[in-house]
């Protein structure tokens, strides 16, 4: 009988707070189609300033998000956009860019570390010279954090260069900052800083900060003008979405200070030593106590590349000459009350969030353990 759920498939999968349910049920509303929403326009408004852009838009999805800032910086047809190859626009979005809005995608293979070689980047632009030919590069488009490559984070110092390229050759940069919140604070860097090259960004509310529905992107006034356009046209025009802002709003409040604390969990579980800024002494004495922990990189079988659980997504392999397979791992976790994703046939995914304590990680990390060894995994208690 399972006694705990410990859900890890993802950071989407929050439950809204006591404090967003009561935002939502007492959110001061209006028509929002017409313009008229007060909370829509406090969030936004929010929003916009804490990326230091000129306007924000609420949008139901990260997947509409970024849809609609493609399509706003690609609107002349024969528009081609520079994306990472295991970026999730180009993998995880229906090629929603290519099939809704006619932009040829033009791949770079991504890093391990989700950056694209800046020199490949420069080369991949089309010359315009042969625009007889060729589709017109438009838009260069980074992922930070980067999901699929593990929640690693893009420097600042990337992100600015990549900008100079963009300016260099007239293109605009997109960056899906769908967990730029953790981004930002796992580098330290405000968000307003590390987003100060891009000319727009979408942004998850409903990912890490645990809102239960939506984005938001921002950028100029005039280019939020166009992307207000095409929400509606792509039938995301919401009236009473005050309700839906309210709890966003809380998520900002409430929950952005907690995603160190997930980078933090996310690093014990990996078995990667954390150590917390702060006081000299408190990190010796807590880097100590962590040390004695095991992590899934302790377990014989097991390996995870420490060094890249930089935020609060983690990968684990499964090892050959290990005597569980992923199917079956799975299956006895779940049977156990955790959910994780199998990403391949050696390799699972588990993702932090607010909602995952410290106890249910070393609960996680007990069960693998048994799992792997091949004893009987033992359900904790209520
Ligand atoms: C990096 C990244 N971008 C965009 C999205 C899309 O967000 P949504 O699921 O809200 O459409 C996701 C969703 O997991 C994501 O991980």
């Amino acid at each position: 009988m399972v006694t705990k759920m410990v859900d890890l498939r993802s950071d989407t999968v929050t439950k809204p707070t006591e404090a967003m349910r009561a935002a939502m049920a007492n959110a001061d509303v209006d028509d929002d189609v017409l313009g008229l929403d007060p909370t829509a326009y406090r969030f936004e408004a929010e929003m916009a300033r804490i990326t230091g852009k000129e306007a924000a838009l609420f949008v139901p999805s990260g997947t509409m998000g970024n849809l609609i800032s493609v399509l706003v910086h690609c609107e002349v047809r024969g528009s081609e956009v520079i994306l990472g190859d295991n970026s999730h626009i180009h993998i995880y979005e229906n090629g929603g860019i290519s099939t809704i809005g006619g932009v040829h995608s033009r791949t770079v293979k991504n890093n391990m570390d989700g950056t694209m070689d800046i020199a490949l980047i420069e080369a991949t632009i089309r010359n315009p010279q042969w625009d007889l030919c060729y589709p017109t590069t438009r838009l260069i488009c980074l992922e930070n954090t980067h999901a699929n490559c593990g929640g690693r984070c893009i420097s600042l110092e990337y992100i600015d260069r990549v900008g100079e390229v963009a300016k260099k050759h007239g293109l605009k940069l997109h960056i899906d900052g769908a967990r730029i919140f953790n981004a930002s604070i796992a580098l330290g860097v405000p968000v307003h800083r590390l987003v100060q090259a891009a000319d727009s960004i979408s942004v998850c509310l409903s990912k890490g900060l645990g809102a239960p529905v939506g984005s938001a992107i921002v950028g100029s006034k005039s280019f939020i003008a166009k992307a207000k356009r095409l929400r509606k046209t792509l039938g995301g025009g919401m009236r009473q979405v005050g309700i839906l802002c309210a709890a966003a709003l809380v998520a900002l409040q409430e929950n952005v200070g907690k995603l160190e604390d997930d980078h933090k969990k996310a690093k014990i579980l990996a078995g990667r030593v954390y150590y917390p800024s702060g006081h000299l002494l408190l990190v010796l004495i807590l880097s100590s106590i962590c040390q004695s922990r095991y992590g899934l990189n302790q377990i014989k079988g097991l390996r995870v590349d420490t060094a890249s659980v930089e935020t609060n997504i983690v990968f684990f392999d499964i090892l050959e000459s290990s005597k569980i397979t992923v199917e079956k791992l799975s299956k006895v976790l779940e049977e156990h009350g955790i959910l994780v994703i199998p990403v391949s046939s050696s390799s699972i995914r588990v993702v932090l969030h607010h909602q995952i304590s410290e106890s249910n990680v070393q609960y996680v990390l007990s069960c693998i353990q048994q799992a792997v060894l091949g004893l009987p995994v033992e359900n904790a208690p209520k």
